[in-house]
């Protein structure tokens, strides 16, 4: 049973067709992780300096968000050229050396693809824009002329999920107001035609590209996008509420451009594609679906995983996290996947300010883009899991950490992958006080006064205590970093007991070497505040959701996320126990 740990280790690791399948990955959003060259924005090089940080520790994979030429609209999400890195970060030969710099250390590399949308500096959609009105350069876009009498009004009246309306008009060559073209995100980023076997082909190729350079899986941007259903004539907004808030949600496949059942002819092409691949390439599908149709894309012939936000939108309570767990494992057999499990990304607050807020209380405003493209309303359930906007006076930044790093040691026993986002080994919250006039998310711009954006997630990682930007270059942060920093800098946590970064240093050292098959089972506690499961192997989890310390099971404590109560288990706390199985 424990033989994972030698198969876990060494040459034989990075040859393992299966790594994917309960590996830690660490998602690196470039530009705010280090800057080697010191003009404030993260890079490439900065990457491979830290390859030792990311071995010590003890993560499987890292998951690099967009590092592609981009004008940053969108983060990086609006790509100019998808073969190519941004300047800004590097080159391709940087690009080569941090790759090798990972593989040596036993690190794989998994990048993001955004396949839905370009960005509207592509050539293709300046082509598009140069070329006339039923040319085949517009036909890689989706232009439509206007309604009205001359064109006026847009194609339909949806919203994009940034706010603001779907469509936008262009100027044709000639000067005159001319056709329009549909955005689902910002109006810089176009979205494709996938109609087009143009576009499958040089998606295809650019899949090749990364996959021949050594990049061992790939992040599917919003992987329920692409397909689109436009026939005429089009719905109205009205339509799309119907279908978006039945009781259902979107669970037949019939939205016009969500989740639609095409989209997964592409799928089935890119797998064969991965699967000549020694090992395979992997992939993991970003897709806000209802949760009976997530499975699709999780398939062996599809991207293979799927990932699941639903511990991600809980709050921190012991029947919520065992219903979630439980019906995930059982989705994750039936589609031959195995489950994947976060709780903080570049996209939602992080959780350790979410669990330092009143529990169903506070404003939705982090993002919505991942509730919008569910078609939920703001805050699912009225519950705000997003809620950058929540009054720091709500904030109890003690419990927030506390219950983060008990959620974190939770989620690192659980069978599957575990996604980490950059920082929360930190321990860091959310950070709201970012002036407007320095954001730079498009969701705060397009919906003022209503979204706060994502921002406050981005901030640039403190690796020092002091020095210009906390260490994290030798010039500025491209986002402000709040004075707290200094207390999570990297420098101030490396080998102290008990710091955040020592405590997913171990818990992921010991994570390869206890975990096992991917079974879980659940061992009845008769106190419904207390979770408690046990891997193959002897390896216990137990967490305790209540406010009064419990009894832990015999065995060794070999980590727990705080300080145990003379040897029982405080509120707000996990702890691994193992005793012979
Ligand atoms: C990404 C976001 C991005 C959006 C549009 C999402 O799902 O994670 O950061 O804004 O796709 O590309």
């Amino acid at each position: 049973m424990f033989s994972t740990k030698a198969h876990r280790t060494g040459a034989d690791r990075m040859s393992d067709p299966n790594w994917w399948r309960q590996a830690a990955v660490y998602q690196i959003y470039p530009r705010s992780f280090y800057d080697a060259n010191g003009d404030g924005l993260g890079d490439i090089k900065g990457v491979t300096a830290k390859v030792p940080y990311l071995k010590e520790l003890g993560i499987d994979a890292v998951w690099l968000s967009p590092f592609y030429p981009s004008a940053l609209a969108d983060g990086g999400y609006d790509v100019d050229d998808y073969r190519n890195v941004d300047p800004k970060l590097g080159t391709l030969e940087d690009f080569d050396e941090m790759a090798a710099a990972l593989h040596a250390a036993g690190i794989r590399i998994v990048v993001d693809i955004v396949p839905n949308h370009s960005s509207d500096r592509h050539e293709w959609f300046k082509e598009a824009l140069a070329s006339p009105k039923g040319s085949a350069a517009r036909e890689r876009y989706i232009f439509r002329d206007g309604r009205g009498e001359n064109g006026e009004l847009p194609p339909s009246d949806w919203d994009s999920v940034f706010g603001g309306p779907i469509w936008d008009r262009i100027t044709e060559p000639d000067g005159t107001p001319g056709q329009w073209y549909m955005h689902i995100f910002a109006k810089e980023q176009p979205d494709f035609n996938w109609e087009n076997p143009e576009i499958r082909e040089d998606f295809l190729k650019t899949l090749r590209f990364w996959s021949d350079r050594g990049v061992d899986g790939f992040r599917i941007d919003v992987a329920h996008g692409m397909a689109k259903d436009l026939s005429e004539p089009l719905p109205m907004k009205a339509d799309l509420e119907a279908k978006a808030h039945g009781t259902d949600g979107f669970a037949d496949g019939s939205h016009p451009f969500w989740d639609r059942d095409e989209v997964h002819e592409v799928y089935a092409e890119w797998r064969k594609l991965f699967n000549e691949y020694n090992p395979p390439r992997t992939a993991v599908a970003e897709a806000w679906v209802h949760e009976t149709r997530r499975a699709r894309y999780a398939s062996p012939e599809g991207l293979g995983q799927a990932f699941n936000f639903d511990l991600l939108q809980s709050d921190f309570d012991a029947a919520s996290f065992k219903k979630i767990i439980a019906d995930n494992l059982v989705a994750a057999k039936e589609s031959g996947a195995s489950s994947t499990w976060v709780f903080s990304n570049h996209d939602v607050v992080r959780h350790a300010t979410r669990y330092g807020l009143p529990k169903g209380g506070s404003v939705a405003q982090g993002t919505n883009a991942a509730q919008d493209v569910t078609g939920g309303t703001k805050g699912q359930d009225g519950k705000g899991w997003l809620l950058a906007g929540a009054p720091a006076e709500e904030l109890d930044v003690e419990l927030g950490l506390r219950r983060a790093r008990a959620a974190t040691l939770l989620l690192l026993a659980l069978p599957g992958s575990a996604y980490l986002y950059q920082g929360e080994e930190l321990g860091l919250r959310e950070v709201s006080e970012i002036p407007d006039a320095e954001r730079q998310d498009p969701s705060f711009f397009r919906n003022p006064g209503v979204e706060i954006g994502r921002d406050g997630c981005r901030v640039p990682l403190p690796w020092t205590a002091d020095g210009s930007s906390f260490g994290f270059g030798a010039g500025g942060a491209h986002l402000p970093q709040p004075e707290w920093f200094k207390d999570y800098a990297v420098s101030k946590q490396e080998g102290v007991e008990g710091s955040t970064l020592e405590l997913y240093r171990t818990a992921l050292r010991l994570r390869s070497e206890l975990q096992t098959d991917e079974e879980l089972e659940w061992v009845e506690t008769g106190n419904q505040d207390v979770l408690h499961f046990s891997r193959p192997g002897g390896w216990h989890t137990v967490t305790n959701f209540g406010s009064d310390p419990v009894e832990l099971p015999d065995g060794d404590v070999v980590v727990s996320s705080g300080p145990l109560d003379n040897g029982k288990l405080p509120a707000d706390t996990t702890a691994w126990v193992v005793r012979d199985a």
